[in-house]
């Protein structure tokens, strides 16, 4: 897919993933719409591409409510007649064991990680439809294929995640649209309880982390060699050993 000139819609594009997506897409000319609550964050982020001569549109969205979501899908679709390619890179870490964690907070992750997902997707199918061809990402983890202790909300909303990516991937098989599960690994930035500095810590100790602006640069070129599958798995090394993982 050449991405010159398409119409790339980033929920999340104010994120450590989302951020960087923006700017290897901005690199490519791709036409770009940010979604996230932060109007001033997303100010910044078009400030620093504006040189690129691409056009931005952005929108304020709290995914977790419907409401907001069926705003944001009749705002874009007023101001565009398709989109190519939709990133939900939107999500939230919350890592706490049953005896801590609230209703709240369990509810949160689940409206943000997976319902907010399900619902834009639908919303949006619209536009998708009229573009000839359609790739639909979405920032899974490793976590949705392998449960931890301590991290109910956020396992079981990933697991639900990839589920929904993947149902829609044999739904959509012989359509236009691509349905892509993006199986993460730790990717250094400040998503979850550990801060942006903790993690800079423990990768200089050893640990292993995907920098982020690598994985926006191989997703944006997987895209172009039309090489990313219904779920493709994006690891930094030793991600199966340090955490006790077994996720192959
Ligand atoms: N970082 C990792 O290690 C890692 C690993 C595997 C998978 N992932 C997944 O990758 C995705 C992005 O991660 P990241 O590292 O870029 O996280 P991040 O830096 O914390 O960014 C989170 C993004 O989600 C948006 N968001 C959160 N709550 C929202 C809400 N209620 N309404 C609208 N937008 C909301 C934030 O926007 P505003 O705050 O501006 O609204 C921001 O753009 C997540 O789905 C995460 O699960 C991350």
């Amino acid at each position: 897919m050449d991405l010159s000139g398409k119409t790339v819609c980033i929920i999340g594009a104010t994120g450590g993933i989302g951020r960087e997506v923006a700017r290897v897409m901005a690199k490519r000319k791709a036409n770009l719409i940010f979604v996230s609550r932060k109007m001033n964050s997303m100010d910044v982020l078009e400030n620093e591409l504006k040189e690129e001569n691409i056009k931005i549109g952005k929108y304020t969205c709290d995914l977790t409510d419907p409401k907001s979501i069926e705003k944001l899908a009749k705002e874009i679709s007023r101001d565009y007649k398709s989109v190519d390619v939709l990133f939900h890179l939107a999500g939230v870490g919350i890592y706490k064991k049953l005896s801590e964690i609230s209703f709240e907070e369990w509810e949160m992750s689940m409206d943000i990680n997976v319902a907010s997902a399900f619902y834009s997707i639908q919303k949006l199918l619209p536009l998708l439809e009229k573009s000839e061809k359609v790739y639909v990402i979405a920032s899974g983890s490793g976590m949705g294929k392998v449960a931890l202790s301590g991290r109910l909300a956020y396992c079981a909303s990933k697991f639900a995640l990839r589920g929904l990516m993947l149902s829609l991937a044999k739904e959509y098989r012989k359509t236009h649209i691509h349905f892509v599960h993006l199986t993460l690994g730790s990717v250094l930035t400040s998503f979850g309880p550990l801060s942006l500095a903790r993690k800079i810590r423990k990768h200089r100790e050893g640990k292993g982390y995907l920098d982020p602006g690598w994985l926006a640069n191989h997703i944006a070129t997987r895209l172009e060699n039309e090489s990313l599958e219904e779920e493709t798995p994006i690891y930094p090394r030793h991600y199966f050993s340090e955490s006790k993982k077994d996720i192959r």
